[in-house]
């Protein structure tokens, strides 16, 4: 008796222990059908302890709209629970988080033999300080460092001038990256980019054209305090990390913080919100130094563009209202071929066209500024991929995803120089 007491008991303990296994981290794609849903897909994305994916706020959630969830283990079962008790379906889109976080941040830098090189790797917030130092030390003919600011929690903002033979281009364009700090293949395309140019200047047509002809201002990390932030405390951060006097949430959404219909529709006025426009335009350090730095050039400065993932989309003015740009048949047409070019060369499908029309009203943007301050060309791409892995891209995925950027980048440049 006393046996099958002991061994009742550690039964339930057993059985009680796998009941409660923590579950593991998910992303869920769910799409509501009705408006009922739409209603409770919003409140679960907002009420509960989940990061939407996509889109980047709940307010933007339509019927028929597929939406990617983040839920961490510790709100699983209540999600789980909520969306069957209003038989909302959902599919698992990725069920090992945790393991891809692990393959993003894995070192293999000591492994001579993984094949892989530095640019097909995620580095941290350091690890990119350090190769801007090395950068420019080691090509002080093309590369030039410019400070043009700092982050909140004082991280400097560096730039990188690269430029050609040519001393004095008349000309100039900007790549910034990393303004959302989740948007890990955004900071990885920007080094990509300077390491392409450096290598390929004289060697390669497209980017010995580019340089010849314009100065090329790379910002590889605009939003250094989040980016820090994903790699050591919640790899699901989108914002900056400014404090607010009134609120405990953290942060602002920088591309709500420019000087483009600021925030109105498509932001959000709440500090805890992911579309949160801070308290006025260019509050936030990280955008007011890019924007001084872009009116300080903005006569030479003909093209901008901003990366960031995911969702493959090449964006143009405007996203802060339904309008349509002046020289919108332009645009569209660096686009169409930017997407073109993209197909062609690497089988993969972008779509383009102006952001409010082809995703959604998205105001204080940093393209719409500065296209409105006077520079004709500025795009926003959101680089691969369209779901699959949305912002935990494996790094074996990095080369395909620069390469057809870089592609895109070309082919809107040189289009750009031929009109200017
Ligand atoms: N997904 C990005 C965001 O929500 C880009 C939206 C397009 N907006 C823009 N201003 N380009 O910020
Ligand atoms: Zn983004």
């Amino acid at each position: 008796m006393k046996f099958l007491l002991i061994v009742g008991f550690w039964i339930s303990i057993l059985i009680g222990n796998q009941e409660c296994t923590p579950e593991q981290a998910q992303v869920f794609s769910i799409t509501a059908r009705t408006e009922e849903e739409v209603e409770i897909l919003r409140n679960v994305s907002s009420d509960y302890e989940t990061v939407l994916w996509q889109p980047a706020a709940p307010s933007y959630i339509k019927a028929n709209m597929e939406v990617h969830l983040f839920i961490p283990a510790a709100s699983m079962s209540t999600v789980k629970d909520l969306l069957s008790k209003h038989h909302i379906s959902h599919r698992v889109m990725l069920s090992n988080v945790e393991e891809l976080i692990e393959m993003q941040t894995r070192n293999e830098t000591t492994d001579p033999r993984s094949g892989t090189s530095y640019y097909e790797k995620y580095h941290s917030l350091e690890d990119i300080y350090d190769w801007i130092n090395i950068t420019t030390q080691d090509h002080p003919e093309m590369v030039q460092l410019i400070l043009i600011g700092s982050s909140y929690e004082k991280q400097p903002l560096f730039v990188l001038k690269l430029s050609g033979k040519e001393r004095h281009p008349k000309r100039a364009m900007w790549i910034d990256c990393g303004i959302h700090a989740r948007e890990w293949i955004s900071p990885a395309f920007c080094l990509w980019f300077v390491q392409y140019a450096i290598s390929f200047y004289n060697l390669n047509y497209d980017i010995t054209e580019m340089l010849n002809n314009m100065d090329i201002y790379v910002l590889p990390v605009l939003n250094p305090d989040g980016y820090k932030y994903t790699w050591t405390k919640n790899r699901m951060w989108r914002k900056n990390r400014s404090r607010q006097e009134d609120s405990f949430c953290v942060g602002a959404d920088l591309n709500r913080n420019f000087d483009a219909n600021w925030c109105t529709e498509g932001a959000s006025k709440r500090p805890c919100d992911e579309t949160y426009c801070g308290r006025f335009p260019e509050s936030e350090p990280e955008a007011m130094a890019v924007a001084n730095f872009l009116r300080s050039h903005k006569h030479v400065m003909k093209l901008y563009l901003s990366i960031h993932s995911y969702s493959q989309m090449l964006l143009f003015p405007y996203s802060c209202s339904y309008e349509e740009a002046t020289n919108h048949q332009e645009l569209n047409e660096l686009a169409h071929e930017a997407a073109m070019n993209i197909r062609r060369y690497y089988r993969n499908l972008y779509k383009y066209g102006p952001g409010a029309k082809t995703i959604y009203l998205a105001p204080g943007g940093s393209d719409d500024w500065a296209y409105n301050l006077g520079i004709p060309y500025s795009f926003t791409f959101e680089l691969q991929d369209k779901g699959q892995y949305g912002f935990l891209l494996p790094p074996k995925y990095i080369a395909k995803a620069c390469n057809e950027a870089l592609i895109a980048v070309k082919t809107i440049a040189l289009g750009v120089i031929k009109k200017t």
